[in-house]
């Protein structure tokens, strides 16, 4: 393929420049979309955005088979920020979105903006010190205390002064939670019953449990309510509210058992009302966008803000930047507008300019995993039911890959089918229905997706 050496945006004209080596010039109505990441919500964002008239080709890198069938798979490793912007080039891609938060961590915004023959081309997810509000609980919580943002009361140690932990232990009461301050694949949280168990496990993290991530530690009071999961998209400026969701965690029916990547969601959650939606815009969403702006960061990306119902009132449990898993399968078929143009709107700091417009209906998404997840599982069990899969759901891939003409399991979490319905009980029966038409050895999920919203009334 040749080589890239301009590249030009219009949006005036609606039109995009190339230049090759050979200096000849390209222009076309062409709007190509890359995104990162090989999970359910990179595929469920791919479907969505491939659904824009104004995008002409979706890639995903590197993606799974689900997304081989919706775009084109680009298979590098995209820690690799260089064979990135390879594939960036190469593809004429023209608007990037960043599905997980490592390569945001890990500085991608910024990569972009300092090369040249990016800096043009619009990506989605905040720059490096805006990531650190996912990469470091630390960092979050100063960011909330210093824009007055609620949020559990929290104490941060480091190996230095491990006695102030142990003895700020002492000042709460049960359970006690302990947070690894950087990533930790989601397994970074413990909560502890005991007094006694905290402070070993308090000890324990600081000596390495979790690597580097657990070398400095958030001790946070426990916030008792009930979880929802928000998210945002801003430009730095203007913000709208995407629809929210309710993630189930655990592996188990009813709440038990481990804590998974999530095992499925429900969109919209009945105690979101507009009165708990207006008191989280006010005293959440509007001072984080003023407290990034006050900062310096630059953000045009998603906020996701797990939060804690506590009697009405919205906590920030945690930020992410980045869209949830398994949220993410839900929320995208609720959102009825062109959500390729809300991101690029978004990428151009216009968001104020965006169509939007939310489906009233309720999404159900019930997670497919692999039997031993999350703990040890097999991989390559073949995949066998999905074309029997109404084609009213949405079947978003999540641990699959191609091997020769099979979709094989590559992953703990395999395949997230959502359902609508006029409500959660009808949205329920399609989801179980669908998913009950794919087989796979081993193949395991809840039952009970929903259920304990179903006689909510708010
Ligand atoms: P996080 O990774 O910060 O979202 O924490 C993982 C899970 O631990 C959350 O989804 C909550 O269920 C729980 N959790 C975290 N912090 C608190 C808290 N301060 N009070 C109660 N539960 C919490
Ligand atoms: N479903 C929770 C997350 O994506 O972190």
């Amino acid at each position: 393929m040749e080589r890239i050496v301009m590249y030009t945006v219009d949006n005036q004209k609606d039109t995009i420049s190339f230049k090759d080596v050979q200096g000849q010039h390209i222009t076309a109505v062409e709007r190509n979309v890359l995104v990162l990441g090989s999970g359910g919500r990179e595929h469920a964002l791919a479907w969505k955005i491939a659904q824009s008239d104004r995008v002409s080709r979706v890639y995903i890198a590197p993606g799974n088979a689900g997304t081989a069938a919706i775009g084109t798979n680009i298979a590098i490793n995209i820690a690799d920020f260089q064979a990135v912007k390879d594939a960036v080039l190469q593809n004429r891609i023209d608007l990037v979105v960043v599905g997980p938060e490592q390569p945001l961590v890990d500085g991608i915004v910024d990569f972009f903006k300092n090369d040249n023959e990016l800096k043009n081309i619009k990506i989605i997810g905040p720059d490096k010190k805006g990531a650190q509000l996912e990469g470091s609980k630390a960092f979050a919580k100063q960011f909330m205390e210093k824009y007055g943002i609620p949020t559990a009361k929290c104490f941060t140690v480091t190996a230095e002064n491990l006695n102030d932990g142990l003895n700020y232990l002492e000042t709460l009461e049960a359970p006690y939670v302990l947070k690894a301050d950087g990533l930790a694949a989601g397994k970074g949280v413990l909560i502890l019953n005991e007094l006694d168990d905290a402070k070993s496990e308090l000890k324990e993290m600081l000596s390495g449990k979790f690597g580097s991530a657990s070398a400095k530690v958030v001790i946070e009071q426990f916030l008792k309510g009930i979880e929802v999961s928000m998210f945002v998209l801003t430009d730095g400026t203007n913000h709208i509210i995407l629809p929210e969701a309710k993630d189930y965690k655990r592996i188990g029916d009813g709440d038990t058992g481990l804590n998974t990547g999530g095992m499925g969601a429900v969109s919209p959650v009945p105690f979101v009302t507009s009165d708990f939606v207006g008191k989280v815009e006010n005293r959440i969403i509007k001072p984080t966008i003023e407290g990034l702006k006050n900062e310096k960061i630059d953000y045009k990306g998603f906020i996701f803000l797990g939060l804690m119902n506590c009697g009405g009132d919205p906590y920030v449990i945690e930020y992410n930047v980045r869209m949830g898993d398994p949220e993410t399968e839900g929320v995208m078929t609720r959102i009825d507008s062109d959500f390729a143009e809300l991101l690029d709107k978004c990428a151009q700091g216009k968001l104020n300019e965006a169509h939007y417009q939310v489906s009233p209906e309720t999404s159900v998404t019930v997670m497919l995993v692999s039997g031993g997840y999350p703990e040890a599982y097999k991989k390559g069990m073949k995949i066998t039911g999905l074309e029997n899969v109404c084609p009213c759901c949405v079947v978003a891939h999540a641990g699959t890959k191609l091997d020769g003409n099979d979709i094989v399991t590559s992953g703990g979490r395999v395949i997230a089918v959502t359902a609508h319905g006029k409500n959660i009980e009808e949205a329920r029966e399609k989801a179980y229905h669908n998913a009950k038409m794919i087989a796979f050895e081993g193949k395991n999920y809840r039952h009970d997706i929903g259920l304990d919203l179903m006689n909510y009334h708010a």
